[in-house]
């Protein structure tokens, strides 16, 4: 088959776990018998350098062509001072999720056993936590009005119940095939946005008689998170919520590299990305660690393509460099981000 996708590698370690994804998806096409037909475009901070600006026309069109996108990450120091648009997070990344509607963004927090003896967290707070975050991804405050007045400054954060209804429905089926629980997380004590998600979700509840609800503040699952991980099968909640509690989620996987996102929609259009940034701080030093891009394009394969058998090769790849020690440094492991890359390809290949 051609695989035919959007290579957009972007900022910061973008570029470093990008090729060592690309590395392990030639090795899976090679050992599968497919064509690869990555088009590679700039985005981001690297775009405005290039072309001035973070999402040119030709990136954006290849995107929407393809309707495979895998994406490294944009934005870091260098282009912190521009605004609004200009800037390589709203100017790209949000334009993207928003024009091609991805309002669904899948995050896993699955501790490796592997890593369950490295982690910061005791082994009872990890052993068999298994969930996925269901992040609401084109509503909310991100994409509200925002600006200064001679007040201040200020950002919307508008919900409609249709937006609400249809990332619910994601997390209802998805729970479907899994353990038949959802937690709804919200801020309905203080958030008119909140009252009307958590209405919402009942309904839809409603419609699904046998997947148990329960429903958490947003303040309190940072905590419960931490101290009843296990409890969880689907975590359901807003974009920013969704953007903040995986960050935490990622101290259970045992690091920030390790967690692949998925973003869709109703068909198989989708981006594949990191849940990580640009790591600055680390960039350039080939210290990244290239997992989460990999388990991404994993992601891609599966959720565009209905490569499944190729996913799971790669995934099984990933386990294996993780039950072998052949980690970065974040992981306890002394090898670089290419050399976590070639192993990975190599056991696929294999
Ligand atoms: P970050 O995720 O880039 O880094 C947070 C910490 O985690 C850093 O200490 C970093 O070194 C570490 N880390 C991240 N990825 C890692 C990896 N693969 N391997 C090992 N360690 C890793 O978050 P930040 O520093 O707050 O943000 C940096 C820039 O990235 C900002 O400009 C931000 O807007 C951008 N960002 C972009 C995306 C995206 O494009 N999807 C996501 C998050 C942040
Ligand atoms: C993420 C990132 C983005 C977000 C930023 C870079 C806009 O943090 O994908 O987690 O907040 O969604
Ligand atoms: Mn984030």
């Amino acid at each position: 088959m051609n695989i035919n996708f959007t290579y957009v590698p972007g900022d910061g370690i973008g570029p470093e776990v990008g090729e060592a994804a690309m590395v392990v998806l030639n090795a899976m096409a090679n050992k599968f018998g497919h064509t690869l037909e990555p088009e590679f475009h700039l985005i981001g901070g690297a775009a405005i350098d290039e072309l001035g600006e973070p999402l040119p026309a030709e990136t954006y069109a290849s995107c929407e062509k393809t309707g495979a996108i895998l994406l490294g990450a944009v934005g870091g120091p260098k282009w912190d001072h521009l605004k609004g648009a200009d800037r390589p997070e709203l100017g790209s990344l949000l334009p993207l999720r928003k024009n091609l509607n991805l309002y669904a963004n899948i995050r896993p927090c699955k501790p490796y056993p592997a890593l369950i003896n490295k982690a910061p967290l005791k082994r009872e707070r990890l052993e068999g936590t298994d969930f996925v975050v269901m992040r609401e991804l084109t509503g909310g405050i991100y994409f509200g009005t925002k600006g200064r007045d001679n007040l201040g400054a200020y950002d919307e954060c508008r919900y409609s119940e249709a937006e609400v209804e249809r990332i619910a429905i994601k997390a209802f089926d998805l729970a479907m095939t899994r353990r038949k629980k959802v937690t709804s997380v919200d801020k309905s004590n203080v958030l008119e946005t909140s009252r009307l998600w958590r209405e919402t979700v009942i309904k839809v509840a409603g419609r699904y008689p046998e997947v148990e609800l329960e429903h958490l503040l947003v303040d309190a699952m940072t905590m419960h998170m931490l101290t009843r991980a296990q409890d969880f099968d689907v975590v359901l909640t807003e974009n920013m919520f969704g953007d903040i509690l995986t960050d935490e989620a990622s101290v259970l996987a045992g690091s920030m590299g390790v967690i692949p996102s998925a973003s869709i929609s109703d068909g198989t259009v989708g981006m594949y990305e990191p849940i990580h940034g640009s790591a600055p701080d680390i960039a350039g030093q080939g210290k990244a660690n290239p997992l989460a891009m990999i388990l991404s394009a994993a992601w891609m394969l599966r959720l565009s393509f209905g490569l499944d058998t190729e996913a799971a090769a790669i995934e099984a790849a990933v386990e294996a460099a993780l039950e072998g020690g052949h980690t970065t440094g974040d992981l306890g492991g002394n090898l670089s981000t290419s050399q976590v890359g070639d192993w990975i390809a190599g056991h696929v290949q294999s």
